[in-house]
């Protein structure tokens, strides 16, 4: 056996970091966190393609757990870029010596619960081993490539490349035929970095989306005092938000104002810019009548800057409501169409039929390429828990379990797998928020679970299949409260990989709410959950059939 530990972390992002921290430092357990990756960073790591960016401001997208670190950290810019995130991740390392317990080039791929031993045995693709009583899988919501089977792919002559996997020393676009197939939040910031440098861009669109400008920019000395001052008041709003970004959501309907004071209202969002425009009313997401006078407001806008009427048309045809799909923000993605190297192919209207040796072929015609990317998302959320053999009791699999779906309490644990953690896990507001700040609760309360097991004698914890039962239909109440529920080609459904079961993965009862009930929850003995001996599993913790928390958590909001 290779390492013998208390408790092993999987994935080296802002989840695994923060967790290794917490565990080792805070619970003074022996912890070891393997990466796949060759350094730390996770998303940042792996992200590096053109025009790479984060979309939520800066002094929000950071961990709020310790003052010290945000007091002597200062971003550059209103969004920073993979760059300036890995300094981030990386000093937080160094201020916390995180390295002496990290591995990279470590793909975890099997993970086996040893019920007679209390041990997840979990064993690495170089043939590593290592024993640890508690799992944490941090390995990212948005970590697996999805590489579409486009047929003729293996036949191409020139080169490719996958946005999430983009090579670290950089790929010259100089002078080169690119096609770009995908338009989701990367696709649109990489078609006008791209087109800058291109001899020709063709960007494959098969649905058009809604996005605002970022209106990025450096951030002034005044700016970033005031965020140094206010770090508790940023993190209450953060913390407190549906979404766990910085701002609040506007007290008011869309039908609260007049047209003309709505419109003013929208143009000043668009104006300032970033997600925050999602904030300008309470009911986007609720009411389709609503929702409808931010989708005309945002495709009259794409209209009035794209001067190829074809373009436009394709551009702004949005079958979806606004921010049922994850709202992308731009820099520059529309007017980028009125360049003269640039192409957009609508692939509604003309699909992709293969790939050639010299290109793609749509129905209408062959496109000749030099180099194709790949801004094609993810398998998100289960696709890198899926890839590692997941075994639990009696060896039952978690490929097999998840079959038709993911199952969870509160996307923190699934049935059947005893102290095996997932930082968030589908079931969790995780991806519609900004993630750091879901991350960190989710950091926080598995160490205070896992202290709790310590504290009490307590061998083991894992769901009671009721309450995971209790969830996932709570789960889908709150999609379905929402519009979210509009938008089946999202990923949020797993639409964008074939064969993928089609479940609302997030929770969208939203974070401040979520926050609350798992507080609730630990604070009455772990409820739902079933705590014991390992081999006994004897239930100390109240039957979920009277989850209190979940109960009270009627009504939702996104
Ligand atoms: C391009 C892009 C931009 C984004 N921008 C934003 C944003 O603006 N705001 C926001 O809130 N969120 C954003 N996100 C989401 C982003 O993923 C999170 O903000 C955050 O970085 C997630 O951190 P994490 O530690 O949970 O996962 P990750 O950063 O994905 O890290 C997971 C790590 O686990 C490793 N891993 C996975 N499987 C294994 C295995 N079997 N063995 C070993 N290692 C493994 C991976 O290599 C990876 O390094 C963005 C995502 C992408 C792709
Ligand atoms: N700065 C940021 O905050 C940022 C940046 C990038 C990513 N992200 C995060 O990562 C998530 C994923 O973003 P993403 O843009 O990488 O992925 P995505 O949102 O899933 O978009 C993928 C794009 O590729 C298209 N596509 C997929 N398969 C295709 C196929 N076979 N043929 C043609 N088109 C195909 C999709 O079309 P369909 O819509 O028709 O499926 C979509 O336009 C985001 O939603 C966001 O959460 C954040």
């Amino acid at each position: 056996m290779d390492g013998e530990i208390d408790a092993l972390v999987i994935g080296a992002g802002f989840a695994g970091l923060y967790q290794l921290h917490s565990l080792r430092d805070r619970l003074g357990l022996s912890t070891r966190l393997l990466e796949a990756g060759g350094d730390l960073g996770g998303t940042w790591y792996w992200n590096r393609y053109p025009g790479a960016r984060c979309d939520s401001e800066s002094h929000a997208y950071r961990y709020f757990f310790s003052k010290e670190l945000n007091e002597e950290w200062e971003w550059s810019e209103r969004y920073p870029g993979p760059p300036e995130i890995l300094r981030y991740l990386g000093r937080v390392a160094e201020k916390f010596d995180l390295r002496r317990d990290m591995r990279f080039g470590c793909r975890v791929v099997s993970a086996r619960y040893d019920e007679g031993a209390n041990r997840w045995r979990v064993q690495t693709d170089a043939g590593e081993r290592y024993a640890a009583t508690y799992l944490v899988a941090a390995v990212g919501c948005l970590s697996s490539a999805n590489v579409p089977d486009i047929p003729g792919l293996r036949d191409f002559s020139g080169q490719w490349f996958h946005t999430g996997r983009w090579p670290h020393q950089g790929v010259d676009l100089a002078g080169k035929r690119v096609g770009q197939i995908g338009t989701g939040s990367t696709g649109i910031q990489a078609a006008p970095a791209i087109a800058q440098v291109a001899a020709q861009l063709t960007v494959f669109q098969r649905t058009a989306t809604y996005s605002v400008p970022a209106r990025n920019g450096a951030l002034t000395p005044e700016f970033n005092r005031w965020v140094r001052e206010n770090h508790a008041e940023i993190r209450a709003v953060a913390q407190s938000t549906p979404n766990g970004h910085a701002f609040r959501i506007a007290d008011r309907n869309v039908a609260d104002v007049a047209p003309g004071e709505r419109e003013a209202i929208y143009a000043a969002a668009w104006e300032k810019g970033g997600l925050q425009f999602r904030a300008t009313f309470r009911d986007l997401l609720l009411d389709p009548a609503a929702n409808d006078t931010a989708c005309e407001f945002i495709k009259r806008r794409i209209r009035a800057i794209v001067r190829d009427p074809e373009a436009a048309r394709a551009l702004s045809d949005v079958d979806h409501p606004y921010a049922t799909k994850r709202p992308p923000i731009d820099t520059d993605y529309y007017e980028t169409f009125n360049r003269d190297n640039v192409t957009l192919v609508d692939l509604r209207a003309d699909p992709i039929e293969r790939i050639t040796p010299r290109g793609i072929r749509t129905r209408s015609r062959e496109h000749v390429l030099d180099v194709i990317v790949f801004a094609t998302g993810y398998d998100a959320m289960t696709g890198a828990l899926l890839a590692i053999d997941i075994r639990g009791r009696d060896g039952r699999a978690l490929r097999e379990d998840w079959r038709a779906g993911p199952h969870t309490y509160l996307g923190l644990q699934v049935a059947g797998y005893p102290n095996f953690f997932t930082i968030t896990g589908p079931g969790s507001p995780s991806v519609l928020t900004n993630m750091p700040v879901a991350i960190e609760q989710h950091v926080e309360w598995i160490t205070d679970c896992i202290a709790h097991l310590r504290a009490n004698g307590i061998e083991a914890i894992e769901p009671d299949p009721e309450a995971v039962r209790a969830w996932d239909a709570h789960v889908a109440e709150a999609a379905n409260a929402t519009l979210l529920s509009k938008a089946k080609s999202s990923w949020y459904y797993g639409a964008n990989v074939p064969g993928k079961p089609r479940v609302f993965m997030p929770y969208a009862g939203g974070l401040a709410r979520y926050r609350k009930m798992c507080a609730a929850i630990a604070a009455k003995g772990y409820e739902g959950f079933i705590l014991g001996k390992a081999g006994e599993r004897a239930v100390t913790a109240a039957r979920s059939g009277s989850i209190d928390a979940l109960a009270a958590a009627r009504g939702v909001g996104v």
